[in-house]
């Protein structure tokens, strides 16, 4: 038995499903939900630059760099010598550190529209916090979401097993990218916030880019319903824009959630606000034993110098390289397949492939060829990854595709 078979035997004796949370599947999508096959790699080493290590000692490139929070690289040593100097004067003080306030002018000054920062840990933290501040200024309950969205662990937004309909019961969902849809739900009844990620990013759907004038009328339907506009850009903050997809995309945002990539790693995450929303923002009592981790959020300003509008343009670089790569080596083979989503945030997606089997097979082809990559949820470029990393990615891509042709998959 391998090592990492050993360790999963032992982690199924004593973690629920040996693998918890979205780490356990292999696709999450309506009504599809596999775990991983066993030949998948399970439990990770160590890691460095855009390569993770298994328990068996097998290396890949990793294009899901975390679910999102690796950015710079594993083990990037600019980010990991603040976390480090910083923990040396303290992790969890009493009392906020000065950091907290060099990070949330660092943010504010490069977030347009926004005039103050709160942290937390965790994309739903920060969405949570965010849903607070748009009820205490709004005065209203209800809420507007997208269909197949991910915010976080909010039982007023999941679904599922140990969810229950009471806690939905203030929540309606509508299609994104289609604004009168939005009008209807906002004035339909009062509507405390309009939570919306700045692009469809669906896991296991292929990904739609805003349609020009979308976000102009989704500003224009909030501000006529007086519902506030929560832009949750957890997954994709930072690394379409410096100044988070918002600015991207020309949104004028209320209230801007950010976590994953904004410390390299480490556990943070911003809300953002505008000026009209600090007495909102003053009067809730939100909070965490552990918010204003102070390591993360020097690591948090260490990544932002990195971070600057070069960057964000090598990583569409190298997501187009791999996207038109893979979309070629699939067309010359007779295989539909997809990219869809911004370059740097690429989601790959066979046609007719409902159950996801292609899309299984691909992975697990690549995953033995040394490149990790998930068969339904969007990837992840990041600063550690070369152009040469990609053609091997796409090396082995041919090889994972020609394989699976020959299986009849
Ligand atoms: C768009 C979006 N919002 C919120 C979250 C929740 O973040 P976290 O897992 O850090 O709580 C996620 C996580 O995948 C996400 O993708």
């Amino acid at each position: 038995m391998s090592e990492g078979s050993a360790i999963l035997a032992r982690a199924r004796a004593r973690i629920p499903g040996g693998v918890f949370g979205h780490r356990r599947s292999f696709a999450f999508v309506d009504g599809v939900m596999r775990g991983l096959p066993e030949r998948y790699p399970h439990f990770i080493a160590r890691a460095h630059g855009c390569r993770i290590v298994d328990a068996d000692g097998a290396e890949y490139i990793d294009l899901l760099c975390g679910y999102g929070p690796m950015i710079s690289g594993y083990g990037r040593a600019e980010v990991d010598a603040a976390f480090a100097a910083q923990q040396a004067r303290g992790v969890a003080y009493s009392l906020p550190s000065t950091i907290e306030v060099e990070l949330a002018e660092a943010l504010v000054a490069r977030t347009p529209g926004s005039a103050w920062a709160a942290f937390s840990l965790s994309g739903t933290d920060s969405v949570g916090l965010a849903l607070a501040v748009a009820r205490a200024h709004t005065g209203r309950e209800a809420l507007v979401v997208a269909h197949g969205a991910w915010h976080g662990n909010h039982t007023s937004m999941a679904f599922g097993s140990g969810r229950i309909d009471a806690d939905r019961q203030r929540t309606r969902w509508i299609r994104w990218g289609d604004p009168e849809e939005a009008r209807a739900a906002l004035e339909r009844e009062p509507v405390a916030a309009l939570v919306l990620c700045p692009y469809d990013q669906q896991v296991g759907a292929p990904n739609h880019l805003p349609p020009p004038g979308y976000w102009a009328a989704i500003r224009r339907h909030c501000d006529a319903s007086g519902a506030l506009l929560v832009v949750d850009d957890v997954r994709s903050g930072l690394r379409l824009d410096p100044r988070g997809s918002a600015a991207h995309f020309g949104i004028d945002a209320d209230l801007i959630c950010l976590s994953k990539a904004l410390a390299n790693g480490y556990p943070a995450a911003a809300t953002l606000g505008g000026e009209r929303l600090r007495a909102a923002a003053e009067a809730i009592f939100v909070s965490g034993t552990f918010w204003g981790f102070a390591p993360a959020l020097a690591a948090a300003l260490a990544n932002l110098e990195l971070l600057d509008a070069a960057a964000c343009r090598v990583m569409a670089a190298l997501g187009r390289r791999l996207g038109d790569g893979l979309v070629a080596l699939a067309a010359a083979r007779g295989v539909g397949l997809t990219v869809s989503g911004p370059p740097a945030l690429p989601l790959l997606r066979f046609a007719e492939d409902p159950a996801f089997d292609r899309g299984c097979a691909l992975a697990e082809g690549l995953a033995r060829r040394g490149v990790l990559i998930h068969p339904t949820h969007n990837l992840f470029l990041s600063l550690a990854h070369q152009p040469g990393d990609i053609d091997e990615i796409l090396e082995a891509a041919e090889a994972a595709l020609d394989e699976l042709l020959e299986a009849g998959r």
